[in-house]
């Protein structure tokens, strides 16, 4: 945050003290927060000063999408015929915006405390839950139907936050506009998963100008990777930047599009029995395909503890995630191992957590006894997190070895990993009684160990 933004942070509230009585609203004026950690990064790697750039990118970011009040798709976007099909302005607007005016806001009412205005991640409530909530700048995510390195399709946003994110603090209940609590209606679902790609593809461009300037520029000789002033004084090379800016927004845009083409096909093999969720299991287990199953659950062990696979190299011999705890997820590593700074250091992270970074945590691999897929539980859902692992985490992509691991292996260890689950070890949200469930500042009660 800027001195003067801070200024501004400090004294709003103090003004709206001494107007309550007149029914101040917070009319904070709501700004898309720099990626000060990633600035940090480079000045820590290259000795040199980002301001110019941070203050640079920040006006053509404003330019491009204006903010988040009035947000607004660049030209390169809308001017393309596939481009444009992507995100819808109406969408925008209604998803932006404070969330006291009628018809729009819906993100600021449902998702900031935990996203942040910016989808950094640093919402009021995210240093509170574990795993942190995405930030969604690095263009990275998790749970899909595409391939690892492929952005997701709309359809699995839109099923994330219409179902939560299982074992995570990202449930489907959110406070409705009658009243009660659930989960939201598809169309302000389609609504927000723009903003989601919005958000996205703005912190993508922001990151891409940052790794520009510090690779390519000398920052020390004055250079700029863009100077507003240069519009009228210096028109050409003005173009010639601004260009490679808009190209970064054509290049993180179609690559939203182009994860149609990258869906990773799931064909169930009909010879297996293959349950859909672990009441199915039992069943099975005790029905004529019991011993077929046996068979197949415990080829998955041998497996899982096997070499090839190595699955219990983090998951444990037993599954229950006590392999390997000491890792770090990607959003963590960026800044720190990447940057030459150890996770575990705090003490030397102290300028990029000053900046926003939050306290590094480790990822845990899952506990299969909890029985909780974050990702889904259907057998197609675990078939891509396996086949692709899982983007932005340590879990690797299954490598198939002629012989050793094939095709079928996978199933076999999607059973295996199925059976571990032990009633008793429901975790909430899950396990919560519907008692205990009630009235939850939505998100905030549900904070997972
Ligand atoms: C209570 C906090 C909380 C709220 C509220 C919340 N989320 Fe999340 N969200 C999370 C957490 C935590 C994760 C990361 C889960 C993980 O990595 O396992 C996440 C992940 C995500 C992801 C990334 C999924 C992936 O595949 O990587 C998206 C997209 C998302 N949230 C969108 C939303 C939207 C849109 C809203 C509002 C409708 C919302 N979230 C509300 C906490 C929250
Ligand atoms: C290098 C460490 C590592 C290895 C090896 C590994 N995993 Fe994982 N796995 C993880 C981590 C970390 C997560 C949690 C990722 C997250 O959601 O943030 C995970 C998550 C999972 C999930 C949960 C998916 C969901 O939707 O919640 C499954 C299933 C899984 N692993 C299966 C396996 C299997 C089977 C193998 C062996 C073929 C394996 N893993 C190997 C680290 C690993």
């Amino acid at each position: 945050m800027n001195r003067q933004k801070l200024t501004q942070w400090m004294t709003a509230p103090l003004v709206c003290m001494a107007l309550t009585v007149s029914g101040c609203r917070t009319e904070i004026p709501v700004a898309f927060e720099e990626n000060l950690v990633h600035a940090k990064k480079w000045e820590i790697q290259n000795d040199t000063s980002m301001d110019q750039v941070v203050a640079d990118t920040r006006w053509a970011l404003e330019a491009l999408f204006g903010t988040p009040d009035e947000p607004k798709l660049p030209e390169v976007i809308t001017s393309d015929d596939d481009l444009k099909t992507l995100i819808s302005v109406e969408n925008l607007q209604a998803a932006s915006g404070h969330e006291s005016i009628e018809g729009r806001g819906l993100y600021r009412t449902h998702c900031a405390r935990c996203h942040g205005i910016t989808g950094n991640g640093r919402g009021e409530t995210a240093a509170l839950v574990e795993p942190y909530p995405r930030d969604y700048r690095p263009g990275i995510f998790k749970f899909k139907s595409t391939a690892r390195g492929a952005m997701p399709l709309k359809s699995d946003l839109a099923r994330l936050i219409k179902h939560g994110i299982a074992g995570s603090s990202m449930v489907a209940d959110y406070q409705l506009p009658d009243g009660k609590v659930g989960p939201l209606d598809d169309d302000s679902i389609n609504k927000l998963v723009d903003y989601v790609i919005y958000l996205t593809i703005r912190g993508q461009v922001e990151r891409a100008a940052y790794d520009a300037a510090a690779m390519e520029l000398d920052l020390e000789a004055g250079d700029r990777i863009i100077n507003p002033a240069e519009a009228t004084t210096n028109k050409e090379k003005f173009e010639e930047d601004w260009e490679l800016i808009t190209d970064s927004v054509a290049e993180a845009a179609s690559a939203w599009l182009d994860a149609e083409d990258q869906v990773v096909e799931v064909e169930i093999p009909e010879n297996l029995p293959i349950p859909s969720n672990h009441e199915e299991l039992t069943k099975m287990l005790a029905g004529e395909q019991g011993a077929e199953l046996t068979k197949s659950i415990e080829r998955g062990r041998e497996l899982f503890v096997g070499a090839v696979a190595s699955c219990s190299k983090c998951h444990g011999a037993t599954g229950r995630g006590d392999g390997q705890e000491a890792d770090y997820d990607d959003w963590t590593k960026d800044w720190t191992i990447r940057a030459g700074l150890k996770p575990d250091d705090v003490k030397s992270l102290t300028p990029l957590i000053a900046r926003g970074a939050l306290p590094p945590k480790t990822i845990k691999p899952r506990n299969f006894e909890e029985g909780v897929f974050r990702g889904g539980e259907t057998p197609e859902d675990l078939y891509r997190r396996l086949k692709q692992g899982i983007a932005g985490t340590p879990m690797p992509a299954v490598t198939l070895v002629e012989g050793q691991l094939e095709e079928e292996d996978v199933w076999h260890l999607i059973n295996y990993v199925r059976s571990l689950k032990k009633p008793a070890a429901e975790p909430t949200p899950a396990g919560t009684p519907e008692s205990e469930k009630a009235e939850p500042a939505p998100g905030v009660a549900m904070v997972t160990r």
